[in-house]
């Protein structure tokens, strides 16, 4: 039992460390504000776009394609890659570690491709469904990138951060922690 609490300790110490890092990093290093770093998404939010996205691949008659620009361990994408094995899902991540654990967490899955680069690299125009979880200073560019080449009737999820140059559909408000919270989302 004693070591049952030493480790939830060490690990809850870890993670109290990580985001302090995380948070420091974003108010000290110039460089490191303008890209998002990896916090996985969770809580309410999390769940309420699991739902959201799976109401729409369950109502499609045809095979869709999901993206997920910085998927980081790709969680989200997993999860809907199982239960809906008839559509894809495409997730980029240019954190070599995230990507590799992505990969080995999805290997079991066929419906799942996932790419380690630059998500501006990589072109939208196959997204049905967009999901992000990404940060205030990206999100005009992100924008741009989406009206420029996605397709008409796409919808864009985006956890915590509103895109402002898209036409918001829904914003829907979720508990917050820290800086997250809330569901933005789009349709072109
Ligand atoms: C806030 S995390 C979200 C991770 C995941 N989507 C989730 O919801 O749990 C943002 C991720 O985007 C990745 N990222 C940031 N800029 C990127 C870029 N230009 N191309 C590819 N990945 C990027 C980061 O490495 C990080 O893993």
């Amino acid at each position: 039992m004693i070591w049952l609490a030493i480790l939830l300790e060490v690990v809850l110490l870890g993670l109290a460390l990580w985001l302090c890092l995380v948070i420091g990093k974003l108010f000290f290093v110039k460089g490191y504000r303008d890209y998002p770093p990896f916090v996985p998404s969770f809580g309410q939010t999390k769940k309420l776009e699991f739902a959201k996205i799976s109401k729409l691949l369950q109502k499609s008659s045809v095979p869709l394609t999901v993206l997920d620009p910085g998927c980081g361990t790709a969680d989200l994408l997993i999860k809907l890659a199982k239960a809906f094995p008839q559509h894809s899902f495409v997730g980029i991540e240019w954190n070599k570690g995230l990507y590799e654990t992505a990969k080995f967490k999805s290997r079991k899955l066929t419906n799942v491709t996932l790419l380690c680069q630059d998500m501006f690299d990589y072109s939208f125009v196959k997204a049905d469904i967009i999901v992000c979880f990404l940060m205030a200073p990206l999100m005009e560019r992100f924008g741009e990138k989406i009206k420029s080449e996605c397709k008409k009737g796409v919808v864009v999820f985006s956890n915590t951060f509103s895109i402002p140059n898209l036409p918001l559909t829904e914003e829907i408000k979720t508990r917050k922690f820290l800086l997250f919270g809330n569901l933005y989302i789009y349709k072109l």
